[in-house]
């Protein structure tokens, strides 16, 4: 019951246009109706047809991934998210979870990753509604969200954000990507494009006999938790919602925009020949500059913007292979099957490749600590069981529903000092702005600290400077720009500067200070379930 490797041809997900183009070529906003349905998809031609929750035009064109969407800057791409799934989830529900309280049918919401939108259509976790919008959360605001595609060429996903759901319902197939491009920016840059621009989603699953996805619905300590479990991790890995594929290439320059969209698995890419990726964009933001590494790790829904040259292969077949242990630092590392992804095919035919990697991409223009107007301990904590299973993983020990603490002034910059007592690495993600990430810090008598942390219910009273080691290890290169999720390290403090403006001018299209506000939480999914994420809201 192995499934054969490389069998199965990478899929391009339909493309769905988020504007309308004039006569005279230009461009106006678009209206999408997008829907979220059950039907069978097939992962791999060896394996039964799944039942998934997908997102497409109509039930029949729903795919997983969903439809990318490619947006142009400027143009407000509207999106009305319709929810068309039976009223029984494909996995079971946990109701030991702070959880979307639906009396019947199953709650969604979207959140655009990266994108800078308006709180009433931003996802937020208690916006979520049921099929036909019959159930709706109690910060529910409309019908139809708007997308204002205003930052400089983006990547991003949507995905479902339901409280104490999003796990499962991206488990089952709630996500795709989302580009915008900048057709000045893109033109004078000359990198790969058109079929030589790829969308990449990668993530792991398991299956049953019967090609069911599978998760272990009995959780690691059932008598705390039915069903939840600390991190799900799968034994297959699919690519655009394929199970190991391959692709045809041309010896020459592709982009590819690579989405981790895993519940808890990082990956840490390379390619079987140790050639280099040529790295361009991280998260939703071109680089400053391209940077050529032999591997790039990649935490769940972080998103890397590369550039593969396949003239350069000295073999006719590369492999993008992964070897990030799972869980991340101190889990099992892949073998042999979890060790890769993509099989690329390389033509032997000669082409003329036009497309370039400037040697600049983007200015990132740096921030500084002087810059900051208020600094903020961020505390991550872990509540284990009497056995040591984690039972609830939290921010600053108070769970999602708590009073918003983090009330930031629309323009300012913030120190983030994010304290990690736990022995997980999390990829902590800030919805809406971008931040920079200033160095990280070993902390020392971390036993001490936690109980100091336990006994205040907060870091804040224990002194966190007595508990640091001097040295400040600054990013890896490739992150040290513009960043909306970063790895926070087991028992390391990471200081980071959030800015809480538009990044190219300062000033938000819309009102950031509206209800129901933002979210800031660990993007592994079974911990932004069970507890690792709080609100944030704008104030004047
Ligand atoms: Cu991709 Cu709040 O998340
Ligand atoms: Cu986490």
């Amino acid at each position: 019951d192995r499934l054969l490797m490389f069998v199965e041809k990478l899929p391009r997900m339909p493309i769905l246009k988020g504007y309308t183009t004039c006569s005279n070529g230009t461009h106006l906003p678009a209206n999408l109706t997008i829907g979220m349905y059950m039907k069978f998809w097939r992962f791999h031609r060896d394996l039964p047809p799944s039942r998934v929750f997908a997102f497409g035009l109509t039930a029949a064109k729903a795919t997983v991934p969903g439809p990318s969407i490619v947006a142009i800057r400027e143009v407000k791409t509207y999106v009305r998210w319709e929810n068309h799934l039976p009223d029984e989830h494909i996995f079971e529900i946990d109701r030991t979870l702070d959880l979307a309280n639906s009396t019947k049918g199953i709650p969604t919401v979207v959140h655009l990753h990266g994108s800078v939108s308006e709180p009433s259509s931003d996802g937020n976790a208690r916006s979520w509604f049921t099929r036909g919008f019959h159930v709706r959360g109690e910060k529910w605001m409309r019908e139809h969200y708007v997308y204002h595609n205003s930052r400089t060429t983006s990547n991003m996903w949507y995905h479902d954000h339901a409280l104490g759901y999003t796990r499962i319902n991206i488990l089952a197939g709630l996500f795709g990507a989302y580009k915008v491009i900048n057709p000045e920016l893109e033109r004078s840059l000359g990198l790969p494009e058109k079929r030589f621009d790829i969308q990449l989603v990668v993530m792991d699953r398991s299956f049953t006999r019967t090609g069911q996805i599978f998760i272990n619905s009995t959780g690691n300590n059932p008598k705390l938790h039915p069903e939840w479990q600390p991190e799900y991790f799968g034994n297959v890995i699919i690519v655009n919602g394929k199970a190991w594929p391959y692709m045809n290439v041309q010896k020459r320059k592709y982009r590819f925009r690579i989405i981790n969209a895993s519940n808890a698995r990082f990956f840490r890419f390379a390619l079987d020949d140790g050639s280099n990726f040529i790295q361009i964009g991280s998260d939703s933001f071109y680089l400053q500059a391209p940077l050529h590494l032999k591997s790039i790790l990649v935490a769940p829904s972080e998103i890397i913007d590369i550039v593969i040259d396949f003239s350069r292969a000295k073999k006719r077949t590369l492999i993008l292979t992964n070897d990030a242990a799972y869980p991340f630092p101190d889990g099992d590392l892949p073998g042999e099957r979890d060790g890769k992804l993509l099989k690329f095919l390389i033509k032997d035919k000669k082409v003329n490749d036009r497309s370039r990697v400037p040697a600049l991409l983007q200015p990132v223009k740096k921030l500084s600590e002087q810059h900051a107007t208020v600094s903020r301990n961020i505390v991550l904590f872990e509540f284990d069981s009497p056995t040591g299973e984690p039972t609830k993983l939290l921010i600053n020990f108070v769970s999602f529903s708590a009073p918003v603490t983090e009330l930031p002034r629309h323009g300012t910059t913030e120190l983030w000092h994010i304290i990690n007592l736990t022995p997980d690495n999390h990829p902590f993600h800030i919805h809406l702005v971008g931040f920079q990430v200033l160095y990280q810090r070993k902390l020392l008598n971390v036993d001490e600290l936690s109980a100091c942390t336990i006994k205040y219910k907060g870091v804040d009273a224990c002194g966190i400077e007595n508990y640091v080691d001097g040295e400040a290890i600054p990013p890896p290169s490739n992150e040290a720009g513009w960043k909306n999720v970063f790895k926070m390290q087991p028992f390391y403090v990471t200081s980071i500067l959030v800015h809480f403006a538009m990044i190219d001018s300062g000033l938000f299209p819309f009102d950031p200070t509206d209800e129901p506000g933002y979210a800031y939480h660990c993007h592994i999914l079974d911990h932004e379930d069970n507890m690792m994420m709080r609100p944030y809201q704008f104030v004047n």
